[in-house]
């Protein structure tokens, strides 16, 4: 068992610069206590956090940034074993030039995207949805990222490692934040 969940973590997930990005449920509490949970990109991960990039106008960003908390889940299957990485942690902002770094590695239906995806654009019949979108990617083959364009990185406290074999039970491997260290726990699936 390793005492540094970052070393599992790289066995775990893949590169930062591997094109497919792991999909993640961040989970976000409103200010009323009401739980919210959407798929977002794994961006990027280091010994710093998970970030996520999205609308700064968006419901995430506003309970993110009042609670200053979050958790995600991220699935991850394979032949060999089935597995579960569930992350809290405190949430902060990523820097700018991280922002468009990752900007500028998003497919291009992604950075369309991030410039269209407004309510006043949804609201519009279907086939004006279309021509605009292509209109947009017709005129700007290389777009830089849009004023709302923004990242936050979810710092962890406690990450849980859930892994399930069919030759015997699941069980999970907890790491919670402890002075410089991690307490290290094994619990059951
Ligand atoms: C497969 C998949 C990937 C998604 N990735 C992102 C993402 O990386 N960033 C994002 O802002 N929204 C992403 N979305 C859309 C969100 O799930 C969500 O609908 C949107 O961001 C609005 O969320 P909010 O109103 O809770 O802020 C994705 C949706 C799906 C189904």
């Amino acid at each position: 068992m390793t005492p540094d969940p970052f070393e599992l973590l790289a066995q775990w997930l893949p590169a930062n610069d591997a094109p497919e990005r792991p999909l993640m449920t961040l989970a976000t509490v409103s200010a009323d206590g009401w739980p919210n949970a959407r798929t977002v990109l794994l961006s990027e991960w280091s010994a710093e956090g998970f970030a996520f990039h999205t609308d700064a106008r968006s419901r995430k960003i506003a309970e993110v940034d009042a609670t200053g908390r979050a958790a995600l889940m991220i699935p991850l299957f394979s032949e060999e074993a089935s597995r579960q990485l569930v992350v809290q942690g405190t949430v902060e902002a990523v820097e700018p030039e991280e922002e468009a770094t990752v900007f500028a590695a998003r497919p291009a239906y992604l950075q369309t995207l991030a410039w269209l995806n407004t309510p006043e654009f949804a609201a519009l019949p279907d086939a004006e949805r279309v021509e605009r979108w292509a209109s947009f990617q017709r005129e700007n083959p290389a777009p830089a990222p849009p004023q709302t364009w923004t990242g936050r990185r979810v710092r962890p406290q406690r990450l849980l490692f859930w892994t399930g074999t069919p030759d015997t039970a699941s069980r999970r491997v907890s790491y919670t934040r402890s002075g410089t260290g991690w307490t290290v726990e094994i619990l059951a699936g």
